[in-house]
């Protein structure tokens, strides 16, 4: 990808603005940990793996201003803006797990008799670190999902699941890359994504730039295009993963997995091991982040619903394990059954 996601750069965070990708390209610019906050929470930044690497830079910016302002780290202070942090977005749980690293070289550290000013370039450091080990990760899970695409297959995909998801390469899409280089023939088929249209916006910009043939369709096109059998695959993200394999991602994931499931077309989801909730069981223990009412009564500040109408807007659903072929994640391709086999990935 031409554009970053993300770059550090003379102690400021430059993001590309994915709300206003394709049209405009400009790097929002987050100096402090409060900017890192609202670049995630007005979606800036997206993408569950690209929100945990921002959170962690935007928690090294808390310690590093803290350190500065006050000559020493204060933990209530540094708590403080983990809080707000994690309460940005609440679902993708990349998010947690990056802030979850830097708190443990944060403690680890203050624990010892190491100068704090070492501390602060330590975390910079593991900020940096998430962030390269992010692009490694997508390229190994698209070797192991390119495995799964056979010679001309028509693949859909959902959302953004893309570079711009991730710090670069992405999961769904580092599959969809790997199956092109390989000269495999593949062609893409891309919802739209109402109500923010990652799929329009930013899958479709992304195909262009590496010239993968796609088509780009409206979300309601999918279930048609399954029945016709044109349909191979469907391969997309995840923004958090329970124990048992139930995955939240981008909502109408899950009606995309019923029709697959009715048309017995695999059906996978490609994650990195970060977005594994270790901690929760199923999936109806996930939080589903719901947000703005004008995100579908507006596009781009033009008011197309009528004044007065209620909304109901998640940003995510719950695809239960069962209509779930198959887990790419960057350690192998995990099958049923989940709860057996997430399991071993720990070890
Ligand atoms: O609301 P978004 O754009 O952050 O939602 C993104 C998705 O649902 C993606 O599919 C998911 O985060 C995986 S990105 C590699």
């Amino acid at each position: 990808m031409k554009y970053k996601t993300l770059k550090f750069e003379d102690g400021v965070l430059k993001l590309i603005d994915q709300r206003i990708l394709p049209l405009e390209k400009q790097y929002y610019e987050a100096s402090n940990y409060k900017e890192v906050c609202q670049a995630i929470q007005k979606m800036v930044v997206r993408g569950a793996p690209a929100i945990g690497a921002t959170g962690a830079f935007g928690y090294y910016l808390a310690v590093k201003d803290n350190f500065k302002n006050e000559g020493i780290i204060k933990l209530d202070n540094i708590n403080e803006a983990k809080k707000e942090l994690l309460a940005t977005r609440p679902t993708a749980v990349n998010l947690q797990w990056g802030i979850a690293r830097m708190e443990n070289i944060l403690k680890k550290n203050l624990s010892k008799d190491i100068k704090e000013d070492e501390i602060v370039n330590k975390l910079l450091k593991e900020a940096k670190q998430i962030a390269k080990e992010d692009i490694e990760c997508n390229k190994s899970l698209g070797e192991f999902g390119n495995k799964l695409i056979e010679q001309g297959d028509n693949i859909l995909t959902h959302c953004n699941a893309g570079a711009l998801a991730t710090v670069g390469y992405g999961t769904a899409l580092g599959v969809i890359r790997q199956a092109h280089s390989d000269n495999k023939n593949i062609k893409i088929y891309i919802d739209e994504t109402r109500p923010r249209l990652q799929g329009a916006r930013l899958t479709a910009f992304e195909m262009l730039e590496e010239e993968i043939p796609a088509t780009l369709i409206v979300d309601s096109v999918a279930a048609t295009l399954m029945k016709k059998k044109i349909i191979d695959k469907v391969v997309v993200g995840a923004d958090r993963i329970a124990k048992n394999g139930d995955t939240a991602n981008k909502i109408g994931t899950f009606m995309l997995s019923v029709i697959a499931l009715k048309y017995n077309i695999p059906f996978y989801i490609a994650a990195p091991t970060s977005t594994i909730d270790f901690e929760v069981d199923k999936g109806e223990d996930i939080e589903i982040e719901e947000r703005k009412e004008k995100e579908v009564t507006e596009i781009r500040s033009v008011q197309i619903a009528p004044k007065g109408i209620d909304v109901y807007n998640p940003a995510f659903d719950i695809t239960p394990s069962e209509n779930i072929t198959a887990i790419i994640t960057e350690q192998g391709i995990v099958k049923p059954p989940f709860g057996e086999n997430i399991k071993k990935l720990l070890k």
